[in-house]
């Protein structure tokens, strides 16, 4: 092996070296092990046209000929077949004054574009906890007045007859129930902004609790609803409204996408220190081109009911917290699991 050899084979980037007539002069050992990997003993000295795949080779010959004739440096950014993104160079090499050979340089970029969009998606959660701290400080006040002229009406009307006295206590129930329904929201959109660090959830206690609450929910009519949690679980690192948040999202959208009929189920474990909640439907499932999405805040296929709020928001709850929310692969439906740390098992 030649020295220049070794030289190459220590860069950790995917690259290789054409001479004018196109034939390969340097194959590093990334190349080797990459997407269109192939010993460098094989394609030394052959022609590009014979070791890159007939439809990469048609698409790399024309940017090739642009460089060896303009001596200018080429740059884009291609896809894999297996979903790693390349950013790629096409680099002269002069010597006496003209281009000798072009050095073609793929750096993976899959990790830092996918680290981009999560910076891009949690600025915006950023701003919108902002946002939602400001609103919650502008309902929290007529919500108070509200409430209170609520009991004064009702205590007026409380002084008339019977059959409105009835009326009267009726009415200010349905306030105050209203009102105490807004404040919790308001409570949680809270807690999203400025989530507590040292709070822990009973897992099996919130499932029962969103199990309650979903019994009575008219999208849950005709759906059954299979729960299996362990009662031995440790106690997992969220605040218990906000994991409640989390199973009602995706059991709300479960059941909205298996429009009234199917079974959720709902299955928590453990496995090395990380507590895992699945939430799967037996509905449609969700279209490929709509799956990089689904978390993006304000991304829905029901706008006229949703705000595309659900999923990031519960997204940012358990992320706040060190655990996560991603899509499972599945045959049916859609399967979404919820990853939690755990607290240590007391002594
Ligand atoms: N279980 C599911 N089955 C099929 N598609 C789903 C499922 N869960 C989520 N989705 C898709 O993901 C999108 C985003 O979900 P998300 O909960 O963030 O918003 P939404 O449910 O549309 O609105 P909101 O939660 O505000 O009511 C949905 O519009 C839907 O297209
Ligand atoms: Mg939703």
């Amino acid at each position: 092996m030649t020295s220049a050899e070794t030289f190459l084979d220590a860069i950790p980037i995917s690259l290789y070296v054409v001479d004018r007539e196109l034939r390969i002069v340097a194959w590093n050992r990334l190349r080797e092990e990459g997407p269109q990997g192939q010993p460098r003993a094989k394609v030394l000295g052959r022609h590009l046209k014979h070791v890159l795949h007939p439809r990469g080779f048609k698409a790399t010959l024309p940017i090739l000929e642009q460089v060896f004739r303009t001596g200018r440096a080429h740059e884009g950014t291609v896809e894999s077949r297996g979903g790693q993104l390349f950013h790629v160079r096409r680099l002269p090499v002069e010597a006496g004054g003209r281009v000798t050979h072009v050095l073609s340089w793929f750096e993976d970029v899959t990790e830092r574009r996918a680290l981009e969009m999560r910076l891009i998606a949690s600025d915006r959660l950023a701003y919108l906890g902002q946002l939602v701290a400001g609103v919650v400080h502008e309902i929290s006040n007529p919500l108070a007045g509200i409430a209170g002229c609520a009991e004064a009406l009702a205590s007026l009307a409380m002084k008339g007859d019977p059959k409105r006295k009835r009326e009267a206590d009726e009415f200010r129930r349905l306030i105050r129930s209203e009102v105490a329904r807004c404040e919790r929201l308001v409570r949680s959109l809270l807690a999203e902004a400025r989530p507590d660090a040292s709070t822990t959830a009973d897992v099996g206690a919130v499932v029962a609790t969103a199990l309650k609450l979903l019994e009575r929910h008219p999208r849950f009519e005709r759906v059954k609803v299979r729960a299996r949690v362990p009662r031995t679980l440790p106690l997992a690192r969220i605040e218990p409204d906000s994991l409640q948040q989390v199973v009602m999202a995706l059991a709300l959208n479960a059941a909205r996408a298996m429009a009234g009929s199917g079974t959720l189920t709902i299955r928590a474990s453990l496995a090395s220190r990380r507590l895992s909640l699945i939430v799967a439907d037996t509905g449609p499932g969700i279209a490929p081109a709509a799956r990089d999405h689904i978390f993006e805040p304000f991304f829905t296929t029901n706008p006229d009911e949703g705000t595309g709020l659900g999923l990031a928001i519960a997204r940012s709850l358990v992320r706040g917290r060190g655990g996560d929310l991603v899509l499972r692969p599945s045959r049916r439906g859609a399967s979404f699991r919820v990853v939690l740390a755990v607290e240590p098992a007391p002594r």
